[in-house]
């Protein structure tokens, strides 16, 4: 077990002799700190062959930082009133000093969460990151999965446009669908019979304080889940311990590098490039060609003028597109929660010998290219209009299929003509 001691830092010339004074002051008084740092970064051995797709997590923090820091500010100056709060934006954008960078950096940042998690979570099915021993890893993911999607549905009520309230009244009127207690439940959550002040007022206070805390609190969970039992890797095989020995501990696997400073520098990289994209959009295209912000929002909310098209945000048109084209309410929101809580399940569906999707057979392949390409289609299918009748049967089509991958995911994994698995994690080196 790593002591107080082991922290304890050697000078060598005077400048740095005065950090280690430092570093040994304050690890003589919080031994924990240093203990937990040696633990999950400078001594976390992590697979020597991550790719590009494990920069995803790290991204993800970043954004989470990113919507903390640049929301602690939107709320000095937001108005917490049905009244005032799509005029406390349009000051912000114009007359608080940089308030529109702050707005868009948030705005933008909300957009780019998803991107993230959603390459993020692609990464995990790709190479089984979800199987044993990191279920509980993925469990968790799922659940900060949830707490986003509300998170970011709460946040996008707040400005009081047009699509915040008319978005809020559709998503909400759903629980309506539940027999017996659904009309009861709606009025509770809202807190009135339409969006009102009082529904403005408490997803302020869930989306400022409550669920930042749970989202947090979540991924320390995630990361100490996956510390304790270690990385996967693009080739979804143990890393081992050889002849070689490890470099830079006796008792690590061979295969590994430390976390701090090889995968700290490499996700500067990844960093770089993704503030460049996120730089590109806030500066020059920030609403996306409505895609990010819609134009309907620019309107302040109305409850007696309902727009032409009411729909969500891009991240969640997806599972929008499975409500809408199931006839039945009841039913259409049934599907549309089972969707998400399929894929909680993933873990135990997986019945395949390998892991990683470079191992797989050909069945496997196209089976999760078709959950990608049906995913994507029923996006697109969710953000538009939802009049066209051969678009909804396209939409029931690829729902089917969707709600198929998992549900027959234990036959297809298990026919699978799997290839041979290397021994050792490979690299290019
Ligand atoms: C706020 C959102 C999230 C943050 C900040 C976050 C952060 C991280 C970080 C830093 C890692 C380690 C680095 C890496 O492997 O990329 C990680 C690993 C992982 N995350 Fe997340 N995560 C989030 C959401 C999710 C979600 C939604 C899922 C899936 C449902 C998920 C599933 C996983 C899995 C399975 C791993 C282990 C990957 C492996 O070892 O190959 N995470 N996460």
């Amino acid at each position: 077990m790593a002591t107080n001691n082991d922290t304890k830092q050697a000078p060598n010339d005077a400048a740095t002799g005065l950090v280690a004074g430092l570093v040994n002051w304050f690890n003589d008084r919080a031994p924990g700190a240093g203990v937990a740092y040696k633990k999950h970064m400078s001594e976390y051995f992590a697979p020597k062959n991550f790719n590009i797709w494990y920069y995803f997590g790290s991204l993800a923090l970043l954004v989470l930082v990113n919507q903390i820091v640049t929301g602690i500010f939107l709320t000095m100056h937001f108005k917490t009133s049905a009244a005032e709060a799509f005029a406390s934006v349009e000051y912000i954008m114009r007359d608080v000093e940089w308030g529109w960078l702050i707005r868009y950096m948030h705005s933008t940042g909300a957009s780019l969460f998803f991107i993230v998690v959603y390459l993020h979570m692609w990464r995990g099915l790709m190479y089984g990151s979800y199987r044993k021993p990191r279920e509980l890893v993925w469990l968790l993911g799922m659940v900060i999965y949830l707490a986003l999607m509300a998170e970011a549905f709460m946040g996008y009520v707040l400005p009081w446009g047009q699509m915040s309230f008319w978005g809020a009244k559709v998503i909400i009127s759903l629980f309506g669908a539940i027999p017996v207690i659904g009309n009861g439940l709606t009025e509770w959550i809202m807190g009135d019979y339409l969006p009102s002040d009082a529904t403005l007022n408490r997803f302020f206070a869930l989306h400022v304080i409550a669920l930042p805390l749970v989202l947090l609190l979540l991924v320390v969970l995630h990361l100490g889940a996956l510390h304790e039992v270690g990385s996967n890797n693009p080739d979804g095989v143990d890393i081992k311990y050889g002849p070689k020995g490890n470099r830079w501990s006796p008792t690590a696997p061979t295969d590994s590098i430390p976390f701090h400073p090889y995968y700290t520098v490499k996700d500067m990289v990844g960093v770089g490039f993704f503030l460049m994209l996120a730089a590109f959009i806030i500066f020059f295209e920030p609403t996306v060609g409505g895609l990010f912000l819609e134009h309907d929002n620019f309107t302040e909310a109305n409850r007696l003028v309902t727009p032409a098209h009411i729909k969500p945000t891009w991240y969640f048109t997806p599972y929008y597109a499975m409500l809408r084209v199931v006839p039945n309410k009841l039913g259409g929101v049934m599907v549309m929660f089972g969707a998400i809580a399929l894929l909680f399940l993933v873990p135990w569906l997986d019945k395949a010998r390998v892991k990683s999707i470079r191992y797989r057979g050909a069945l496997a392949k196209t089976m999760f290219l078709l959950l990608a390409f049906s995913f994507l289609w029923l996006g697109k299918i969710g953000s538009g209009p939802g009049t066209d009748i051969n678009e909804t049967y396209i939409g029931r089509v690829l729902t089917f299929f969707y709600f198929m991958f998992f549900i027959t995911m234990p036959i297809w994994t298990k026919l699978d003509r799997t290839k041979p698995v290397p021994e050792r994690v490979t690299t290019h080196d």
